[in-house]
């Protein structure tokens, strides 16, 4: 079996600075056309000129391969004059509530005192995407964020909202219900529940925000993917530590997939029948909800087994050493 990708985007990337941007951007540019990147960056990507410099050191580090760069600002209580200066540079602005994840201690402490901000980006057509969890029980978290969502939808009925990497049926109904929700979702969480982080022996490869949920969550989750949703984008959430963040105590939230994600998915895919709809969640959703035209890529990936390697220098992927059914066989 066979299937050609055309302009695979990945709707939501860590690339990390310095040594770790160049080690990951390179393994995403390879098999993607395109990829939407995070800002939580030590300090934060907050303002138009860290933007462009961050976009620079993108753009040097994913050389020679054709890959379009579609870059977050994080969101802060910014002035309408610097929400006009920036958007001509990004894709739009992630808003993280303070200490949520990785990286989000400027996040946002009171989203309620942010209405300004949001009305001006509502105005001036600039997308919010969202890392929708409380600061409630852990498995809770993104359920009660829903109500969040609500309100957002509602009061800014003009604002596209992203809700990134849902890992809940609560999240997923909520996309049927406002026509200015969309949504990403991993690949991990379609194939993990939390007894793979912490059932058996503890994973903490597989220990991200928001945590993998409980089966029926997974399962939806597939099912919407599988049938190409059409308001569900592939968004990775490659998060990439070092090793020695991650097999310690007090280990690292993040899971890193970027150079298996085509592979995984294809196989994935492939199993339920589904690889015609791969093009749509991988690439033509994301292109349709956000009006994007990423460079041409084709990628050709075939039923070939390949071992996942046990890592890329200092980073361990999700599922190192197994082997898998899937591979890419042609980038042109
Ligand atoms: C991400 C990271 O490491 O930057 N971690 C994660 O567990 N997903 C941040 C994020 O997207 O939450
Ligand atoms: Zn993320």
């Amino acid at each position: 079996m066979k299937i050609t990708l055309h302009s695979p985007v990945d709707m939501h990337i860590h690339f990390r600075q310095d040594a770790m941007l160049s080690l990951v951007a390179p393994l995403s540019a390879q098999h993607f056309a395109g990829g939407v990147i995070m800002p939580n960056l030590i300090p934060p990507v907050n303002g138009v000129e860290r933007l462009q410099s961050y976009t620079a050191e993108v753009l040097e580090a994913v050389k020679p391969h054709a890959f379009e760069p579609y870059m977050t600002l994080f969101f802060r209580d910014y002035t309408e004059q610097e929400l006009a200066a920036a958007k001509p540079h990004m894709l739009g602005i992630k808003l993280y509530p303070a200490g949520a994840t990785t990286n989000s201690e400027a996040g946002v402490r009171e989203i309620g005192a942010m209405d300004r901000v949001f009305k001006m980006m509502e105005e001036q057509g600039i997308p919010l995407l969202v890392h929708g969890e409380t600061h409630g029980f852990v498995m809770d978290r993104e359920r009660e964020f829903c109500a969040i969502y609500r309100h957002l939808a509602t009061t800014y009925p003009n604002l596209q909202i992203t809700m990134e990497h849902i890992t809940t049926l609560d999240a997923l109904r909520l996309l049927d219900e406002f026509t200015n929700l969309r949504a990403t979702v991993t690949m991990h969480h379609l194939v993990i529940t939390l007894d793979d982080v912490v059932g058996g022996l503890m994973n903490p490869h597989l220990f991200c925000k928001p945590i993998a949920k409980r089966p029926e969550d997974r399962d939806a989750l597939l099912q919407a993917a599988l049938a190409a949703h059409p308001k569900l984008m592939m968004g990775s959430d490659s998060a990439p530590h070092p090793i020695d963040k991650k097999e310690c105590p007090g280990c690292a939230a993040g899971v890193f997939t970027a150079p298996i994600l085509l592979p995984l998915l294809a196989e994935l895919f492939a199993r339920h029948g589904a690889l015609d709809n791969l093009q749509a969640f991988t690439s033509d959703n994301a292109r349709r909800l956000y009006s994007i035209d990423p460079p041409p890529k084709r990628v050709v990936l075939e039923d070939i087994p390949m071992t996942i390697p046990a890592s890329y220098n200092t980073v361990v992927p999700m599922w190192a050493g197994r082997s898998i059914g899937w591979s890419v066989t042609e980038v042109v």
